[in-house]
């Protein structure tokens, strides 16, 4: 137990199908994510990553377990307020954008602001602050089919942070990208962790899963394996190996 858990699942399961069908894709798991803490989540494919980021993230319910959000359940909350939380305290950073195609890069960012009810010049202004902290002021008015592989994943990840969420989830990040972008993305969340942000990260890389505080692996739908990993330094150290 952390007093200052942002996020925290107790005993959470998710079970698909039934009878010899029946998949436990996530089996209980127990987790607690200090404010400000970075975590990574490593494990086989078919182990339960996703699966696990889509119920810390409200965007698929539970089969059992608890979680909260700051302190509120939110395993229990109807759909209206569960899709406000969504809105306002998470974000969510998908392995294949999901951006819209017929929005700017700018328009995508700003879009979830102005779902959330800030004004159309303030979430203006959000967006370009944030395209100008992930490195894309000079593509703001770029579609997404004008933009590479890792400026998409940028675009993403600024929309993800334009609500200013409690916590950032990302599914495999780098996962469509290729070496010179997959560095783009990896320092832009190491960038992140330094500033603060809450993050969890599903990820394949190695190398994401060294610029965080925690690394955890699953097997099976469980946690089998935790590694607290040390100071920034090594940490600089590691990023300043990567070459280009
Ligand atoms: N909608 C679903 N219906 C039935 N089974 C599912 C469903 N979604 C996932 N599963 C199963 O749950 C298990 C966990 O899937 P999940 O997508 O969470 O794995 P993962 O660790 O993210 O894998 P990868 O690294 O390949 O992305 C898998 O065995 C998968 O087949
Ligand atoms: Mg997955």
């Amino acid at each position: 137990m952390t007093a200052n858990a942002v996020l925290r699942a107790a005993g959470l399961r998710k079970e698909y199908g039934r009878g010899a069908a029946l998949v436990r894709a996530v089996d209980g798991v127990d987790l607690d994510v200090a404010a400000g803490e970075a975590v990574a989540i490593v494990g086989a494919s078919g182990c339960g990553k996703s699966t696990l980021l889509h119920l810390l993230g409200g965007l698929e319910r539970a089969s059992g377990g608890e979680l909260s959000m700051a302190g509120e359940r939110f395993d229990t909350m109807s759909e209206t307020r569960l899709a406000r939380l969504r809105r306002n305290a998470i974000g969510f950073v998908f392995q294949g954008f999901h951006l819209v195609d017929e929005l700017t890069a700018a328009e995508n960012v700003e879009l979830p602001a102005l779902l959330a009810g800030v004004s159309p010049r303030a979430a203006r202004r959000r967006a370009a602050d944030l395209l100008e902290r992930v490195g894309l002021a000079d593509r703001s008015r770029h579609l997404p089919s004008a933009l590479s592989g890792g400026q998409r994943q940028r675009v993403a990840v600024a929309r993800a942070l334009v609500n200013r969420p409690l916590v950032v989830l990302a599914d495999e990040p780098t996962g469509n990208l290729d070496s010179t972008a997959t560095t783009d993305v990896l320092r832009l969340f190491d960038g992140l962790r330094r500033n603060g942000h809450t993050l969890v990260i599903v990820t394949h890389d190695s190398r994401i899963a060294a610029t965080s505080d925690r690394l955890i692996t699953m097997r099976d739908g469980a946690f089998v394996d935790e590694t607290r990993l040390g100071g920034g330094a090594r940490r600089l150290g590691s990023l300043a190996g990567l070459g280009g």
